[in-house]
């Protein structure tokens, strides 16, 4: 495969010496799993986000709610990372090497870029394995499907647990989204990869680093808001131009 790259950004990346790199559900679309927004075969074209993905919801229909992720996490724990995941991780490898910085914020609940190996990383979203008390807050360890959903085994709980995921109307969680802040602020390049740039606060973080003048490059097949704002917008899927990115700068 030969994708045209720009010069520039080979240059710029294989200098840089902090990157901070923004994924969403375009990333993991290759392993299988799919993406909200997109108008055939995302999530959100078949389900209502307000029926599914907010604490009212899960207070109106527990077990529809519980029964939808217990779908999604079967699905995920199906599907392994593809070679923009692994991209990634190299990405990661090569510019801690040479001493420099890289933070990976990721909106995806699916867990695939710590199973492909990524080590600098924040789930703004949570993660779907993860199972914790809408009551008490405190995670489930060991828990078993026998309700739908089951109820907490905390001493005197016995709440319904959820997973931890950020659901709409719910705030992220402090520490990630901290560090995301500031890891917008201090790259010299941020990637924004996969995502439709949309949701809240996560689609402020590229404007965060443009403010302070980081370069920013979207990869994603499809236009979004941010792709007039980019300096470089390469238009095709993360699990070709990521490989051949990293294959062109330490191959
Ligand atoms: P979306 O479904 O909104 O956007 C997915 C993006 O991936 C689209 O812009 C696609 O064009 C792009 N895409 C598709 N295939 C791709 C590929 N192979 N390579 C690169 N890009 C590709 O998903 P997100 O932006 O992640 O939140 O959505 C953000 C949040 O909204 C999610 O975390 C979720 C959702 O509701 C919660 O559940 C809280």
């Amino acid at each position: 495969m030969n994708i045209p790259l720009p010069v520039a950004l080979i240059q710029a990346l294989s200098e840089a010496r902090a990157v901070a790199v923004l994924t969403g559900a375009g990333v993991s679309a290759e392993s299988g799993v799919p993406t909200f927004r997109e108008a055939q075969t995302g999530l959100w074209a078949e389900y209502r986000p307000e029926d599914l993905a907010t604490p009212e919801a899960f207070h109106q229909n527990p077990q529809r709610v519980w029964e939808w992720y217990q779908w999604r996490r079967d699905l995920v724990a199906k599907v392994g990372p593809n070679p923009g995941h692994d991209a990634l991780v190299e990405m990661e490898a090569h510019i801690t090497a040479r001493g420099g910085a890289f933070t990976l914020l990721t909106q995806n609940v699916d867990g695939l870029h710590h199973q492909a190996g990524s080590q600098h990383i924040y789930e703004l979203h949570g993660n779907i394995q993860r199972i914790k008390c809408a009551q008490c807050g405190i995670e489930a360890q060991g828990w078993t499907a026998d309700e739908s959903p089951p109820r907490c085994q905390q001493l005197g709980c016995n709440g319904l647990l959820r997973p931890d995921v950020v659901w709409f109307g719910e705030s992220l969680p402090q520490r990630a989204l901290q560090a995301a802040i500031e890891a917008a602020h201090a790259c010299e390049i941020f990637f924004s990869i996969g995502t439709s740039a949309l949701v809240q606060p996560a689609a402020s973080l590229p404007l965060m680093a443009l403010e302070s003048d980081a370069l920013l490059v979207e990869i994603n097949p499809q236009p979004t808001p941010l792709t007039p704002r980019a300096d470089f917008a390469l238009q095709g899927a993360s699990g070709e131009i990521l490989p051949e990115l990293v294959e062109r700068i330490w191959g």
